[in-house]
């Protein structure tokens, strides 16, 4: 079986969805780890109480480099079984780019959820760039993680349609909704082998 880490910023709720998932025997990988670079991340309480082990690394006031930063994550996930050939990382409103080394070294093995139907909206506050942009649609995306800023291939993505009355905050509820169905969703299919890359494309099978 695969190992899992989840890599977290914050409240956790796409990590918990996942975890969940997990727990319901729903998804054949081992939860692993979950590393969060904010000792005050919400999300770490929920790990523990889900019986999942968590580290902190924390970034804040990091004097090395982006790369040696990302060197004692990858030792992490290393320690935990979630190598470049047993394991996938997954990045939970983790809120770091991270190296081009580490993408490099785990490559094809790291995925990000988006909330936005990229390539529109990538970057931060991508609920709020839908709406000022008078888009009719939006949604979340799940895609594996390169080299750039939200560019790598896209495995899943759901559709949420923006109502005239929506604000920032009634968009983002209901993307986020849709984040923890196709977040398990795509662990699931890479976890059971069912994602080819093919070029910019993903094959589901
Ligand atoms: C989500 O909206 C996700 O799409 C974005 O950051 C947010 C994280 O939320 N990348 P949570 O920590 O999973 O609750």
């Amino acid at each position: 079986m695969l190992n899992l880490g989840i890599l977290i910023s914050g409240r956790g709720s796409n990590m918990e969805s996942i975890l969940k998932a997990i727990k319901k025997k729903k998804i054949p990988i081992n939860p692993a780890i979950v590393i969060s670079n904010k000792p005050d991340a919400r999300g770490l309480k929920i790990a523990e109480k889900l019986g999942v082990k968590i580290e902190v690394i924390e970034s804040k006031g990091f004097k090395g480099s982006r790369e040696e930063y990302d060197k004692k994550i990858i030792s992490v996930l290393t320690k935990h079984g979630v190598t470049p050939k047993k394991g996938l990382v997954c990045l939970a409103g983790f809120m770091r780019i991270i190296s081009p080394e580490f993408v490099k070294k785990y490559k094809n093995r790291i995925i990000n959820i988006h909330p936005a139907l990229l390539p529109a909206f990538p970057g931060l506050n991508s609920q709020k760039q839908a709406l000022e942009y008078g888009a009719k649609v939006s949604g979340c995306s799940v895609h594996f993680v390169d080299a750039g800023m939200d560019t790598g291939p896209v495995i899943i993505q759901a559709v949420v349609k923006v109502d005239e009355k929506d604000t920032e905050e009634t968009l983002s509820k209901r993307i986020l909704k849709k984040e923890h169905m196709i977040y398990p969703e795509a662990v699931n299919l890479f976890a059971r082998k069912k994602i080819k890359i093919s070029g910019r494309r993903t094959i589901i099978s």
